[in-house]
């Protein structure tokens, strides 16, 4: 099974100016120097996405904005599209925030054509899913999360299916202190995965799904110590750079294998390398196990789900390394390479080079 980099991503929301855009990452840039083992994205609003472009360009640290239009161009007032976003360096981009969904009418539908219009433009879609509380409360969770996950990644090819990344935020935990607990983040992320694996085992292993919803230092850990859970989209508490820090060092810790972590083990110092599992840990060939979840289309195979959520809750979650990303060292970059033969650095053949380079 392949191994999975986690991921932590502050999303700012309408928060921070140019100017305190600036300040952050002065600071917080210093502070995780030497941090391995996690990829960390920032995420300001459109105004101050050049300033972090531009002060994150030789860190670890890259950017991602918060919302786009699936179109290139067009007559769309106060919308900003893909290649907007890539001139300005931009490398991600979060889409379906549960905000957006409830405030600004944004639907499943435009969010089919989002995801596969920035995985199209070399943007990763940081693509968020979660249920409302009333909804948990009704036993929804699952069909909410099922319903999310299938139109919202309609349109992406299997083959693309992990270079999206899913976060799982149930609504009633986003901005109100009160964090799902472990266990029900980890359920929820192994059914999402599964969702995923019905429609590509592979992708299934490998797409990173994190958590987010009050994620603060003090439950990071505990958080992301779950066996499914590949990382945080962190809103209020991303504010502040020490606390920002606090979290993705809590990431990057639970990157570590347990024997890495304690220290025993013939490979207990590369402590930064990723958890891969052992062979006995490969996916299983899914058996036909019903999880009463209706599949409205047949693209989507849920009688995988049981199988994927058993493994889940019995196994460590290995992570995955990003193609073409090093464990080791500064500033490397995992963005669509559209430099001619720079491909031929990348394993894949699709992703590329440092970020210094593009
Ligand atoms: P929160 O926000 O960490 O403040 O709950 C998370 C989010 O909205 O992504």
């Amino acid at each position: 099974m392949p191994a999975r980099t986690p991921i932590v991503a502050a999303n700012w929301k309408m928060h921070k100016t140019v100017a305190e855009t600036e300040a952050f990452l002065d600071r917080f840039l210093g502070g995780i120097e030497q941090l391995e083992g996690v990829e960390l994205f920032v995420c300001p609003p459109f105004p101050s996405l050049p300033a972090a472009t531009e002060r994150c360009r030789r860190s670890r640290v890259m950017v991602a904005a918060q919302n786009m239009h699936a179109e290139p161009h067009g007559a769309f007032t106060g919308e900003v599209s893909a290649p907007m976003l890539l001139e300005l360096g931009v490398d991600g981009v979060i889409l379906g925030h549960s905000e957006r969904r409830a405030m600004f009418a944004e639907t499943d539908e435009a969010l089919a054509s989002k995801v596969p219009a920035a995985l199209g433009a070399g943007l990763t879609p940081i693509l968020c899913v979660g249920e409302t509380e009333a909804e948990r409360d009704a036993d929804r969770t699952e069909a909410v999360l099922g319903s999310q996950v299938e139109a919202d990644l309609a349109e992406v090819d299997d083959d693309r299916l992990a270079d999206v990344v899913i976060a799982y935020e149930p609504v009633w935990a986003i901005g109100t202190g009160r964090n799902a607990t472990p266990e029900q983040a980890a359920e929820a992320v192994a059914f999402i995965r599964s969702l995923v694996a019905g429609r590509d085992q592979h992708a299934g292993g490998s797409i990173r799904i994190l958590y987010g919803g009050s994620v603060k230092p003090g439950n990071a850990a505990e958080l992301l110590a779950a066996e499914t859970i590949d990382g945080a989209l962190v809103g209020g508490a991303s504010l502040r750079p020490g606390d920002f820090e606090e979290i993705a060092l809590a990431a990057a810790d639970s990157s570590a294998s347990p024997a890495e972590s304690s220290g025993s083990g013939a490979d207990g110092a590369a402590g930064s390398q990723p958890r891969t599992a052992p062979s006995s840990l490969a996916p299983p060939i899914f058996p036909k196990v019903q999880t009463g979840f209706p599949c409205p289309r047949s693209r989507w195979s849920f009688s995988m789900a049981g199988a994927w959520l058993r493994m889940a809750r019995a196994t460590r979650s290995p992570r995955r390394p990003r193609p073409c990303s090093t464990s080791s060292g500064r500033a490397t970059r995992t963005r669509p390479c559209r430099r001619a033969g720079a491909t031929s650095a990348c394993p894949m053949g699709r992703w590329a080079t440092p970020r210094s380079v593009t």
